[in-house]
């Protein structure tokens, strides 16, 4: 059966490809691209690097598509999520039956690690389900935007023998999750720290992390939040993109 490979690739430095991932790389006849957003340029681009750099030992192929775009006319998230992915999963169907051979390998590069915030294993797991065109898959972790935040702060996301609670602007927009003292919150385009009771509050957060353009702010929220908010949207008008994720630890602990 054809075998297709999720291969982790971090969050914007090549360097942060591990080594088997770069073996996996290795055995890959079709990487399949699917662009999609605004930064679409630039996270193209560092995928072509990424293979032209590592990818020594074999010819392969670079096959991309267009991803689809939610269709805003379905009301709730939930739902428009759903039909999304099964319209991304029918595309890769497609693109799997007619670019690979029935031994072939085939890649996803996947932004940071496939666990988090990623929809490329449901997707997957949706091809699997139907049966169509049989395949075998593999994950391979990458370093995710969690891990490289944490690293550039020289955190320790958890307190001793306390929990980690990672979230999105979204939910965290809802209240500050109860019962936790350190947040990771991701996927936020609103600032949504800004809208936070900030007396107990301390945010260390950062932006296109891994990449020559990292941006890291820390401090109490109440005396960073602005600049953050700047910084953020000064950022944005010049590269026409962000990403950005935070933490936000309570000094007193929960
Ligand atoms: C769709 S999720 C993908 C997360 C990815 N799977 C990971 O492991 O980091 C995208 C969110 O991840 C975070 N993110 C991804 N890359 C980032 C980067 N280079 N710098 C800062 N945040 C990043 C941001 O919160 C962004 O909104």
């Amino acid at each position: 059966v054809r075998k297709i490979l999720l291969i982790g690739i971090g969050t914007g430095n090549p360097e942060h490809l591990t080594l088997e991932a770069i073996a996996a790389l290795n055995t890959v006849d079709v990487v399949f691209v699917l662009e999609k957003g605004e930064e679409k340029a630039d996270l193209a681009a560092l995928r072509r690097e990424i293979c032209a750099r590592f990818i020594q030992s074999r010819t392969y192929r670079t096959v991309h598509a267009d991803d689809p775009v939610r269709d805003p006319q379905v009301a709730s998230y939930g739902a428009r999520v759903d039909a999304w992915h099964d319209q991304r999963s029918v595309m890769y169907e497609q693109m799997f039956a007619r670019e690979l051979s029935e031994t072939g390998t085939g890649a996803i590069l996947v932004w940071g690690d496939p666990s988090l915030y990623d929809s490329t294993l449901r997707i997957i797991e949706r091809i699997v389900a139907r049966g169509h065109v049989p395949i075998d898959y593999r994950v391979i972790p990458g370093i995710s935007s969690v891990q490289v935040l944490a690293a550039r702060h020289k955190l320790v996301l958890n307190r001793v023998g306390g929990s980690v609670h990672i979230t999105t602007g979204r939910r965290l927009a809802e209240g500050f999750p109860e019962g936790m003292s350190d947040v990771v919150v991701m996927l936020d385009g609103e600032c949504t720290f800004m809208q936070l009771p900030e007396d107990d509050l301390l945010i260390y957060w950062g932006a296109y992390l891994g990449s020559e353009r990292e941006l890291l702010i820390s401090g109490p929220l109440a005396q960073v939040k602005h600049d953050i908010e700047r910084v953020r949207a000064a950022a944005r008008a010049k590269n026409g993109w962000i990403m950005d994720i935070y933490l936000l630890r309570k000094r007193t602990h929960a």
